[in-house]
């Protein structure tokens, strides 16, 4: 593709240098569909990104989009703070109808503020508010968001250091397969708990990510899970799910830990709910621990209502039956397919490829090259991130609704970036 010099002048003078996505994809973008978004002008851009997660149904989705303009056009209420609205109720009665009492999980529903590290902040305090302790544990390379509590519980140190100040009452063990793969499961971890002179304080919970996305697409076995939910049993912790990257179908079921067969004991919820790319968070817990005051935890913009609206209307369209399950589950294997013949061809760069649903990771032993294939896709016309702690690892996170043809056309352009690249 012939690419013009994009006019860039403003967000380089004007805005922050912390931008970053800019960086990797230096054009200014203007439309979007489905999994298609279109430059000011007019170069077409396969979207393998979707907005990090929180574009599971696509651009602009049609059925969305027309919930949210008719609501908006009968002037329905945009903001409320927690006041109980006509679209609240709804999105409650849908979420309680097609999620919850399928899958027999009791969980009261919390709105914190509407992004991801909102609702990991509010499962944090909520823990320790039950529990009455200070520490978490926390895995290695995690990511739980940017606040302070969320940052104390993430791997990076990159991202720690911008803190500016110490992260404390936060303890990280071992993810799945960080070891050699001989030591036993939680070894570690439970020594430390057993043993008075550890040095570790009883953690009032465990946060985990069922498949780490920011940390490398590294994915826990669902034998892991069970292991860590029987030893939170055992320690009297409380087990917190962080599926704001994975929940929302994109491992195949609607939330990730449905394969391992586990019951959280808190669940934080944000990215895709609102399936438009709308702002919305929630924190789900057991009732019995639903202590709160009135007012205890509050926030300008927990109740979203526009999010409301496509959130029912996401739920009601695609998750009334099981279909999205096998649909994801389908084309996962069509990504895996195409990721293991680059493998193949690249016995010498590729460490391994994996993933599980939607999400996918390619890992090389150069560790820059994961930038430069993004970059080569770029140019190519195909959005791609890397995560990892290095940006070692290529992330393929297409929207659940990218059709078999496109993600064929993505993976051949990601072959070819490889090829380029390697
Ligand atoms: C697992 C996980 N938790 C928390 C967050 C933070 O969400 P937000 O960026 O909306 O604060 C993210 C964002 O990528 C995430 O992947």
């Amino acid at each position: 593709m012939t690419i013009t010099q994009p006019d860039l002048s403003v967000f380089e003078t004007v805005e922050s240098e912390v931008r970053s996505y800019c960086r990797s994809w230096p054009t200014v973008f203007d439309r979007a569909q489905g999994s298609r978004m279109t430059d000011e002008d007019g170069h077409i851009y396969l979207d393998f990104f979707a907005g990090a997660g929180s574009l599971n149904y696509g651009h602009n989705n049609p059925v969305l989009k027309r919930a949210l303009i008719d609501y908006i056009e009968r002037d329905g209420v945009t903001h409320g703070l927690d006041m109980s609205t006509t679209a609240k109720r709804a999105f409650l009665e849908s979420f309680q109808n097609i999620v919850l009492r399928p899958r027999d999980l009791p969980y009261k529903v919390m709105f914190p503020g509407p992004t991801g590290t909102n609702a990991v902040e509010a499962a944090l305090k909520l823990a320790r508010k039950v529990k009455g302790r200070e520490s978490i544990v926390s895995f290695t390379n995690a990511f739980h968001g940017m606040s302070l509590g969320s940052l104390a519980v993430t791997g990076n140190a990159f991202k720690r250091a911008g803190a500016g100040i110490p992260l404390v009452h936060g303890t990280p063990m071992p993810f799945d397969h960080y070891l050699n793969g001989t030591t036993p499961d939680f070894l570690w971890f439970e020594r430390l708990l057993e043993d008075s002179g550890s040095g570790l304080n009883k953690p009032a919970a465990v946060i985990v990510e069922t498949v780490q996305g920011e940390g490398g697409i590294n994915v826990a076995r669902p034998e892991w899970l069970r292991e860590l939910r029987a030893l939170c049993d055992r320690q009297d912790m409380l087990l917190i799910v962080d599926d704001i990257q994975m929940g929302c179908g994109r491992t195949g079921a609607f939330f990730s830990f449905e394969e391992s067969g586990i019951v959280p004991d808190i669940v934080t919820v944000s990215k895709s709910i609102s399936g438009y790319g709308l702002p919305l968070a929630l924190t789900l817990f057991k009732p019995e621990l639903d202590l709160w005051e009135p007012g205890e935890h509050n926030g300008t913009f927990r109740g979203n209502n526009p999010a409301f609206v496509t959130a029912a209307a996401t739920l009601d369209t695609y998750w009334a039956d099981g279909q999205m399950e096998k649909q994801t589950l389908a084309r996962g294997e069509i990504v895996e397919s195409h990721l293991k013949a680059i493998a193949e061809e690249h016995p010498e760069a590729v460490v391994e490829y994996r993933g599980r649903g939607l999400v996918w990771g390619l890992e090389f032993h150069d560790k820059s090259l994961a930038n430069k294939i993004a970059k080569r896709a770029f140019d190519l016309g195909l959005l791609i991130e890397t995560s990892g702690p290095e940006s070692e690892v290529v992330k393929l996170l297409p929207a659940l609704t990218t059709t078999p043809e496109e993600l064929d056309e993505g993976l051949r352009i990601l072959a070819r970036a490889v090829r380029d690249r390697v």
